[in-house]
């Protein structure tokens, strides 16, 4: 099934980032993007997860083009099926991870699983003040939250950025292996070729395009 279709994309703040982007992510699929600081990625990112309205195009998610839904379907959707991994990590800082992780499994209905928390490394400081966590650590407790939530696109902005090689690696890992049990599909944005590579489809916007490269 198809879970995210864009077409013809442009947008432009100072100076036009890009124009004609067009890409679609399937179940199961993973889609890294790739190009130099400025190209316009977390733009496109914001773009593809309905945070930012492109000046020309479309993007569909499950088939529905996000201009023609409800307010109250578009932030239901946004609820329950989109999983945002983003620079800064928006986790609440005056309560301790594991309240964040109980929010999370509260707003959807969900719980939280000891086996996600071991496979991110965090078991150990999940009791801890989100203020009193490393960025590393920190970086992982959104991810928890966030596939806590149980998703079915997740967008990831260097989400593994402030990582170890190896706890990256098992990181991207505990991605690919959710999408596939999940029937997920996940968008990332990344420097790193070697996590680029490890996705289904690698794109690079460059030129004010999105390239295909792999
Ligand atoms: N809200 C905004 N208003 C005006 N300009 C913006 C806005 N957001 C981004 N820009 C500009 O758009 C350009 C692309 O920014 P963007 O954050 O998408 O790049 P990026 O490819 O993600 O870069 P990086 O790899 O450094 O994260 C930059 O020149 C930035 O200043
Ligand atoms: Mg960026």
């Amino acid at each position: 099934m198809n879970l995210l279709l864009a077409k013809d994309l442009s947008h432009t703040f100072e100076y036009e980032l890009f124009h004609g982007v067009s890409l679609e992510l399937s179940e199961k699929e993973s889609i890294a993007i790739i190009g130099i600081s400025g190209s316009g990625k977390s733009t496109l990112l914001h773009i593809l997860s309905t945070l930012l309205q492109p000046d020309n195009g479309a993007v569909t998610i499950f088939n529905e083009d996000i201009k023609s839904m409800s307010k109250k379907s578009l932030a239901q959707i946004k609820r329950d099926d989109l999983g945002l991994v983003f620079q800064s990590h928006y986790l609440f800082k005056g309560f301790s991870a594991y309240e964040n992780l109980e929010v999370a499994a509260m707003l959807s209905n969900q719980n939280i699983e000891d086996e996600l928390l071991s496979r991110l490394g965090i078991e150990e400081c999940i009791k801890q003040k989100v203020t009193e966590l490393s960025g590393g650590q920190q970086q992982r407790v959104s991810i928890a939250r966030v596939l806590t939530k149980k998703p079915r696109i997740i967008f990831a902005d260097e989400p593994t950025g402030n990582l170890d090689k190896q706890t990256a690696n098992d990181v991207m890992n505990l991605f690919f292996e959710y999408c596939d049990q999940n029937k997920a599909g996940m968008i990332l944005v990344t420097h790193d070729e070697t996590l680029a590579h490890m996705c289904s489809k690698v794109y690079r916007l460059q030129n004010r395009e999105l390239v295909k490269v792999k």
